[in-house]
C-alpha cells in the first residue's frame, strides 16, 4: 500500500514549522551611528536587544563624522553582542544564524558589523545571513505586529531614503518610487541644522514644531509630474534656508517653532499624498510605515487618520524600533534564513546598496 497521499507534504510543513520555531537569529547592526544587537528566537520573541548610541559623540559636529563612526563601533561591537547574548541567557553555540547589515551605510562602520558577524558565524559553524538596511527597516514592523498580511505597502523614510515599496509576500518586494535627491529625513537634519536645533533633526524639528504655527509660511510640496510615485525634497529644504537667508540680509527675526512647524507639514504633507496615491494604484489591505522618520508624530497621526477612513490596517513601529536597531535585522534574518539565503564568507560591505 502506497503513501497517504499528503503525507510527505504535511511532513515538510511540520518541519517547517519547528524550524520557525527554533531559530535563534543574532541580528548585528553597524551601518551607521548605533552600534547594535538583538537575539531573536522563532521569529517572535525578541529575547534581547542592545543599542549603543554614538549621538552624543557626533553631536558636537552637526553630523556623523564617519571616521569617528568606525573606531566608536570597533569599541563597542564586542561588548554590545556579549551583552545581547547574555541578556537572551543564550551562548554563540545556540546561535542559529547571524544577521548582519552589509549595506546600505557607511563603509568602515559596515565593515565592523560584517567582520564581527563573519568571525562569529564561521566560529560556531552556524550560517551568515546578509540583511539589506532598508528591507530590515521595514522588517520592523514584524517584530510587533505578527499576522501583517500580504500584499502590503510600506513607506520607507528615514535619513538616508525615501520609498514606497509594494511586498507581495515575505522577501518579495518592488520599489514604487523614490526620492530623486534628498531623503526626508536628510531634509529634517539639513533645515535642524539651519535652525540651529540639535542633531539628528527630526526630533528637534518635531519638538519646536509643537509649538509653532503651520501656516506661518507657504513652503512648496514637490508632487512631481502627475501620478509620479517619487519624491524630491530638496526644493523644500532650498525654500527655508532661503527664507532664513533673506530674513538674515534684511535684519528680521524668524520664529524658529513656526518655521520649524510649517517645514514639518510641507514634508509630511508629500509623504502622505504620495501614500495615498500608491494605495489608488494598488489598494492592498495593510499599510506599513518605517524608518526613523516613522517615528514622527505629525505623520503618525496623519496616515492614521486618512487609512482609517479608508478601512486599510496601519501599523507602525515603536520609535525605539523606528531608527537604527538589532532587532529589525534580525528579524529580516529570520526570513532570509528560512528561505535558505546564505551569505558566502566573501561577503563584503556595500555601502551604496539599493533595495
Ligand atoms: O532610519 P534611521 O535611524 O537612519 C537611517 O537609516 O538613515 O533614520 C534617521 C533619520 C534622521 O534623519 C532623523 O532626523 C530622522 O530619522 N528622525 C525623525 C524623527 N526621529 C528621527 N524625523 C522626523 N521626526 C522624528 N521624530
Ligand atoms: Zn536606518
Amino acid at each position: 500500500m502506497g503513501q497517504p497521499i499528503g503525507l510527505a507534504s504535511l511532513e515538510v510543513k511540520i518541519l517547517k514549522q519547528m524550524q520557525e520555531q527554533d531559530t535563534v537569529i543574532l541580528g548585528i547592526e553597524t551601518s551607521c551611528d548605533e552600534t547594535s544587537a538583538a537575539v531573536l528566537v522563532g521569529g517572535r520573541e525578541l529575547r534581547s536587544h542592545i543599542i549603543s548610541s554614538q549621538v552624543a559623540t557626533h553631536q558636537k559636529y552637526g553630523g556623523v563624522v564617519p571616521e569617528v563612526a568606525s573606531r566608536e563601533h570597533i569599541l563597542h561591537i564586542g561588548e554590545v553582542v556579549e551583552q545581547a547574548l547574555a541578556e537572551a541567557e543564550v551562548s554563540f553555540k545556540d546561535l542559529t544564524a547571524v544577521a548582519v547589515t552589509y549595506g546600505p551605510g557607511l563603509v568602515g562602520s559596515l565593515l565592523v558589523g560584517v567582520a564581527f558577524a563573519k568571525a562569529l558565524a564561521y566560529a560556531a559553524g552556524i550560517p551568515l545571513i546578509a540583511v539589506n538596511h532598508l528591507e530590515g527597516h521595514v522588517y520592523a514592523n514584524f517584530l510587533e505586529h505578527e499576522d501583517l498580511e500580504f500584499p502590503l505597502l510600506a513607506l520607507l523614510a528615514s535619513g538616508g531614503h525615501t520609498n514606497l515599496l509594494l511586498f507581495q509576500d515575505h522577501l518579495d518586494y518592488r520599489v514604487l518610487g523614490r526620492t530623486r535627491d534628498d531623503a526626508a529625513g536628510e531634509a529634517f537634519d539639513k533645515v535642524a541644522r539651519a535652525l540651529g536645533l540639535g542633531y539628528p533633526g527630526g526630533p528637534y524639528i518635531q519638538k519646536a514644531a509643537a509649538t509653532g504655527n503651520p501656516k506661518a509660511f507657504e513652503f512648496p510640496r514637490a508632487m512631481l509630474e502627475a501620478g509620479s510615485l517619487d519624491f524630491s525634497f530638496s526644493g523644500l529644504k532650498s525654500a527655508v534656508l532661503n527664507t532664513l537667508n533673506t530674513a538674515k540680509m534684511k535684519g528680521q527675526e524668524l520664529n524658529t517653532n513656526d518655521l520649524a512647524a510649517s517645514f514639518q507639514e510641507a514634508v509630511i504633507d508629500v509623504l502622505v499624498k504620495k501614500a495615498l496615491l500608491a494605495l489608488e494604484h494598488y489598494p492592498v489591505k495593510t499599510f506599513a510605515l518605517a524608518g526613523g522618520v516613522a517615528a514622527n508624530t505629525l505623520l503618525r497621526e496623519s496616515l492614521a487618520r486618512e487609512l482609517s477612513l479608508r478601512r486599510i490596517r496601519f501599523v507602525y513601529p515603536s520609535p525605539v524600533f523606528c531608527t537604527d536597531n538589532g532587532a529589525m535585522i534580525a528579524m529580516a534574518g529570520h526570513y532570509r534564513f528560512l528561505a535558505g539565503n546564505y551569505a558566502s564568507w566573501k561577503l563584503n560591505a556595500v555601502p551604496g546598496l539599493s533595495l
